[in-house]
């Protein structure tokens, strides 16, 4: 340098050039797609000036394609740390405006630096993704960047909360890191996931799909399940992200943040008494019990759209997060398919590695029969949540609100594996299965012999005649097996149950227990990792 105003004027010029990215036009192209800048993103999901960047100056290192000429400090990666809620967060954003925010040697380098120093002091990792994947023009080494990448999602799984938001197109490796981090954000109409695009498909298999039907924002929330939440626009969805952040702790040696809570640990809501109807074919929302149990009513719900039949998120008791799993009797009557089986497992690990307490609402009539789910793996499947619960070792506690039936009542953490505390409301049927499914297996001979000694009353019965004598026969076993197992005194006369409450005393009792296990250790046998049936 000539002299020190030179020194200073060329660190302004490299920062200038670093800021404008891919230039003006480009810039201009992503705001009138809806989308924000990467810098504006960072400035938004971090507490403000609290942003710190690194690596502002790296520049990839490809001369092939006539590369050399076109650099740009930073490479199209924004990347630092700064704070959520006063709590230091690690960040990277994708410029889509710098060779479409695709992944080169050099700045998939600073993304593992970061995530190195993330795991080193145990801090989240947040990704603001707009990429399309692998930097075409540099070849491997860009493949060699993403599976850095990929290594280090795969040892901070467990350690430190991984964040994705995809907030435009991301493609190949670009969905690849995503996947394997903890949550997924889409924004609605501007971001895309895909392996594969639209054109290649084409040429491949001669599928014509859009970029919206192939991996928008909605096939990924509804279909796939491949994103947890959905949001309306940039905004919206960095403003979930601190949402999320704030119910969880910054790594897995820690407890999730207590907040200052104003709603009453012993109040008591007299609507849950009759929320639940007492026709056990009834439906209702489990999403309103949950509301009237939790503080302030407030539910965070992931996966809101995906596998309806059960309802997944993070609430508070007394201030202290907790991760609620819960049947929902209002879509598919609460059944477990193979969607919502891996929904809750995911989730279930998810909280038990971080140290979240579970709190599970069952009424489930349930696995779902048929040839579909079978041929889809259905055991495999549903053996995700029976493992997960069982495997799960944070305070477990169950509350039973209507049915327990079959194979779900084992796998919705019941007593059976390792739950901490089990209630049951007094409109609990715990049974083998359902009494319209049992009377048919159980007392088939008896049904036909009643069939038989009316024949012997009345001679041959018309076929009219024959349904009435059953029905009637079928509905006076259903009503003794009704009375006989479908109730919560059995499962409680073995010490299955802890108690039968009424349900308004739900939320006291849930508070007190999660006081009581505040000091809950709890292991696993020494292992190098289990083999959960994936
Ligand atoms: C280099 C890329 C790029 C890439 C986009 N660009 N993708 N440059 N490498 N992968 C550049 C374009 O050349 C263009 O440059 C600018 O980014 C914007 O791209 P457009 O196509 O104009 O934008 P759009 O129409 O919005 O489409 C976005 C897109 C599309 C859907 C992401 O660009 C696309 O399909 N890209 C390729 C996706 C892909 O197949 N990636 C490789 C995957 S393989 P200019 O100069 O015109 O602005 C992979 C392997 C990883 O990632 C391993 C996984 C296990």
């Amino acid at each position: 340098m000539e002299n020190r105003e030179h020194a200073i004027e060329e660190l302004a010029r490299r920062n200038r050039l670093a800021e404008e990215g891919g230039g003006q036009e480009r810039r201009e192209r992503q705001a009138s797609q809806g989308k924000l800048s990467a810098r504006e993103r960072i400035a938004l999901l971090l507490d403000e000036g609290t942003f710190e960047e690194t690596d502002k100056f790296v520049t990839h290192r490809c001369t092939d394609f006539g590369m050399a000429e076109k650099r740009v400090p930073g490479d199209g990666f924004v990347t630092g740390y700064g704070r959520v809620d006063g709590r230091t967060v690690f960040v990277f954003a994708q410029d889509f405006t710098v060779f479409g925010g695709s992944l080169s040697e050099s700045n998939a380098a600073k993304i593992v630096k970061l995530m190195d120093m993330a795991m080193r002091v145990g801090a989240p990792m947040v990704g603001l993704n707009d990429s399309g994947g692998a930097r075409i023009q540099e070849g491997v080494v860009s493949l060699a960047g993403y599976a850095d990448i990929f290594l280090r999602n795969t040892l901070a799984s467990g350690v430190i909360p991984q964040i994705s938001a995809i907030l435009g197109p991301c493609a190949g490796g670009a969905v690849y890191s995503p996947a394997i981090t903890d949550f997924t954000l889409m924004v609605d109409k501007t971001s895309y996931m895909f392996v594969t695009g639209p054109d290649v498909i084409k040429t491949v298999t001669h599928e014509e799909v859009t970029k919206e039907q192939l991996g928008g924002a909605t096939t990924h929330n509804e279909i796939s399940g491949v994103a947890h939440f959905m949001a309306h626009d940039d905004q919206e969805c960095i403003a979930m992200v601190r949402e999320l952040l704030s119910f969880l702790p910054s790594n897995n040696l820690e407890d999730p943040p207590r907040k200052t809570c104003t709603d009453p640990a012993d109040r008591a809501d007299s609507e849950l008494d009759t929320i639940v109807p007492f026709e056990a074919n009834q439906p209702y929302d489990i999403k309103l019990v949950i509301e009237r149990l939790v503080d302030d009513g407030y539910f965070f719900e992931v996966h809101e759209h995906f596998a309806r039949n059960l309802v997944i998120g993070f609430a508070r008791m007394n201030g202290r997060p907790v991760g609620v799993v819960a049947n929902q009797p209002a879509f598919l009557a609460g059944v477990l398919d193979i969607d919502a089986s891996v929904k809750g497992a995911r989730f279930v690990r998810f909280c038990d590695a971080f140290n979240i307490p579970l709190i599970t609402l069952e009424d489930v009539p349930g696995f779902l029969p048929g040839t579909q789910q079978e041929y889809g793996g259905i055991i495999r499947h549903g053996a995700k949540l029976l493992y997960a619960f069982a495997e799960a070792t944070v305070p477990k506690l169950t509350v039973i609100t209507r049915k327990a039936y079959g194979g779900a009542y084992c796998v919705m953490s019941s007593k059976h594996i390792r739950t901490d505390l089990n209630l049951a409301w007094p409109t609990a049927e715990i049974a083998v299965m359902g009494p319209e499914g049992a009377v048919n297996i159980v007392y088939g001979r008896e049904l036909e012999e009643m069939v038989k000694q009316a024949e012997a009353y009345e001679g041959p019965l018309s076929e009219e005649r024959k349904n009435e004598v059953l029905a009637t026969a079928r509905a006076e076993k259903v009503h003794e097996f009704r009375e006989q197992f479908a109730n919560p005194y059995i499962a409680a006369e073995r010490g299955y149950l802890d108690g039968v409450i009424l349900p308004h005393e739900t939320r006291r009792r849930l508070i007190d227990a999660l006081e009581m296990l505040d000091g809950k250790r709890d292991k696993n046998p020494p292992k190098k990792h289990g083999n959960i049936p994936l």
